[in-house]
């Protein structure tokens, strides 16, 4: 009720707000570092985000200004960083428990991209099978499960309920992902939630691990991009496997604001090329 008066409280959330404030040192930092690059340099977020600063000045309802600049940037690196390194991990986890599947996405990246290419996000549209398990991957693990917390601006009925200005909403993206009138086999990994009959792609409605409508994810497409060119780039590149002698896997989450798979080792095993095999703890 009062989240102010955390701060004059004694405990150990008092190390949020000297974390927050060192990442908020590094960004006003990284501020004054681009204010002090050359003209030429290359430009990026911060560049722009100042330039539109100087363009409203004279707007006096502008919300263009520092403070909101850090803020935004430590937005997206809270909102960019855990999701997309906690679905790969679920991504490896899944594929080292079905091992038919690791070695089918295999098969087809061999297959479609042969030996030298470098991989690009275009090539999806001839990997349906790798695609798929990919959206299986973020359809079971449910990384966000809940998604942010928000509030009606305005009164609205929603399929016949009610919803006054001001009810605080949380979507529970969990239940859609797990529905069971839109899944075949909800509680199961199953690539062919995401394949037709006769292996091609296929779409559904109730995909939406990034939520939906005006406060869908910002980050989408570039989360899209980054987990299809590391997710292949890695089973291109590697067979994922148990260590010797380990007790098995444990595919049970722990809620750390995302739902986390537990720490524990697979081994990467290098499936390509000259190096020969090369094992690395994860
Ligand atoms: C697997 C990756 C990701 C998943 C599953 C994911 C999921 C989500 C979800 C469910 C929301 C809440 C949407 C809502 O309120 O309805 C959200 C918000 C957000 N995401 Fe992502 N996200 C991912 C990657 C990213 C990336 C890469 C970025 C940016 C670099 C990003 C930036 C944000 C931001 C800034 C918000 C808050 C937006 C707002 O308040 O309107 N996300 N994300």
């Amino acid at each position: 009720m009062f989240p102010w008066a955390l701060r004059y409280l004694s405990g150990p959330h008092q190390k949020i707000f000297q974390y927050h404030e060192t990442v908020r040192g590094f960004i006003h930092h990284e501020i004054i570092r681009h204010k002090l690059r050359a003209p030429e340099a290359p430009k990026d977020f911060i560049n722009c985000y100042l330039s539109q600063i100087t363009k409203a000045m004279d707007d006096p309802v502008s919300t263009f200004n520092e403070e909101n600049l850090i803020q935004v940037v430590i937005d997206l690196f809270l909102g960019g960083t855990d999701t997309t390194a906690t679905t790969l991990h679920w991504a490896l986890i899944y594929l080292v428990h079905h091992r038919a599947i690791q070695e089918r996405v295999q098969q087809e990246l061999d297959e479609v991209l042969g030996a030298s290419k470098a991989i690009c996000y275009e090539d999806r549209e001839r990997l349906p099978y790798t695609r798929a398990v990919l959206h299986e991957v973020q359809r079971h693990s449910s990384v966000v499960a809940v998604g942010a917390v928000r509030q009606c601006v305005t009164s609205t009925w929603i399929h016949g309920y009610y919803m006054p200005k001001g009810t605080i909403i949380l979507p529970n993206l969990a239940s859609v992902l797990h529905d069971p009138e839109c899944w075949e086999t909800p509680q199961q990994f199953n690539p062919g939630h995401f394949l037709d009959k006769d292996g091609n792609f296929v779409a559904n409605e109730a995909f939406l691990p990034f939520s939906a409508g005006h406060r869908v994810c910002p980050g989408e497409q570039l989360a899209r991009m980054e987990l299809f060119l590391m997710f292949a780039t890695l089973l291109r590149t590697f067979r994922f496997q148990l260590p010797e002698g380990s007790r098995g896997l444990r595919l049970e989450y722990v809620f750390g604001g995302t739902l986390q798979p537990q720490p524990q080792k697979i081994c990467a095993v290098l499936r390509l090329g000259s190096l020969g095999p090369r094992e690395e703890g994860l």
